[in-house]
């Protein structure tokens, strides 16, 4: 800022705080020290209001914000080009600096703790009570917007405490899944098979892989439906249906897994469109060290004996 505009401002703010100074005083002057019973006159839709000074606690309020004022202007920057006197902050206070200043306090309070569990087994670290506390709460501000609180998901986006996982629930798998994420590609069908033909493979997931009632009186042929699984759907799902976590694709045979419904409209609608679900890595983003206390954390998810043992 120019020379001229700091001073613009400072002058404009400290006789700002001059005049009020001057006002809260000039009106407590020549006031009567005692109460009354006189109004001031006006009257608002009936409302009157006596002619009593100030209260001293309320008077001693206006005093109170403009010492806060000054001391605020001297401790820190803002007021034209002046820096401020906040200790610790040589230059002047910033928000990055102040940023920083909490880093490195973080880090040095912390990174051992990390550097800990980092250098332990995933396993390991999945029974050890602060960890997975530290891992709760890394887990509630980065991962419960997607798969919820619970951890449990939701539609699009898997349960992470079952036993059932498209990519693989070894400890490696998960830790993979975190810090590099995944992204499933399933085809769309609509124009490989035909509307007949989508109908009756879906059909035939739901009814004979998933193990589920179809609708009263839906017209689909369940036989040919499974012809055409064999063709189509069993490199990626294979030929039973239970999946690879190679890819992603999930095992058909356990609908409680399944992420976009059972139901034969929703496989319909699966189907028709194909479907895109995306994990974001997390490396870039949390770093490696908390990845891991992650990982170990989802990994106890559905490993609840090894958390008591
Ligand atoms: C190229 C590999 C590939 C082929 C071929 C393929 N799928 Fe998939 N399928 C996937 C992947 C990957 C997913 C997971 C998509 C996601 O998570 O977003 C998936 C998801 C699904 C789902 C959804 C499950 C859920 O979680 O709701 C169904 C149902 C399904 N496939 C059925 C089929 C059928 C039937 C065929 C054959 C017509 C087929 N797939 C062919 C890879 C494939
Ligand atoms: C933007 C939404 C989103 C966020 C945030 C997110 N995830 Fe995911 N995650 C997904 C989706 C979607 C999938 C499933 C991908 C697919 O279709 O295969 C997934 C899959 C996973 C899997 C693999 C599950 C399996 O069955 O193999 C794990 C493990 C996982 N997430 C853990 C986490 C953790 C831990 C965090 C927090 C760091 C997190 N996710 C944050 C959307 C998210």
């Amino acid at each position: 800022m120019t020379a001229f505009w700091s001073w613009y401002i400072t002058i404009l703010t400290l006789g700002t705080i001059v005049a009020l100074i001057w006002l809260i005083f000039a009106t407590r002057k020549g006031q009567r020290a005692d109460t009354t019973e006189q109004t001031v006159g006006h009257s608002f839709d009936g409302i009157e209001e006596f002619d009593n000074p100030l209260p001293k606690w309320w008077f001693m309020l206006f005093v109170a914000t403009i010492i806060f004022a000054l001391g605020y202007w001297v401790i820190y920057p803002g007021l034209g080009n002046w820096k401020g006197i906040l200790p610790g902050y040589p230059g002047g206070w910033t928000q990055d600096k102040q940023y920083d200043h909490e880093m490195v306090k973080a880090e040095a309070e912390y990174g051992p703790i990390y550097a800990k569990y980092a250098a332990m087994p995933l396993t390991e670290v999945a029974k050890d009570p602060q960890a997975l506390k530290i891992g709760g709460r890394l887990f509630a501000s980065n991962c419960s917007v997607c798969h919820g609180s619970d951890a449990k998901g939701t539609y699009g986006f898997p349960n992470l405490t079952d036993d059932i996982w498209r990519w693989g629930g070894e400890p490696d798998a998960i830790q993979a899944s975190i810090l590099n994420g995944r992204e499933a590609a399933m085809p769309a069908w609509l124009s490989i098979l035909g509307n007949d033909g989508v109908k009756n493979v879906a059909a035939y997931v739901v009814s004979d892989l998933a193990d589920r009632k179809l609708p009263e009186g839906a017209k689909v042929d369940v036989a040919a439906g499974k012809a055409l699984f064999s063709t189509n759907c069993s490199a990626c799902h294979g030929a039973e249906g239970h999946g690879n976590p190679a890819m992603g694709a999930p095992n058909l045979t356990q609908p409680a897994g399944f992420i976009y419904g059972t139901s034969l409209a929703q496989v319909e609608q699966t189907l028709r469109y194909g479907r895109h679900g995306k994990m974001p890595a997390q490396l870039e983003f949390l770093g490696k060290d908390k990845v891991h206390l992650l990982a170990a954390y989802v990994y106890s998810l559905s490993h609840d004996k090894q958390k008591t043992e």
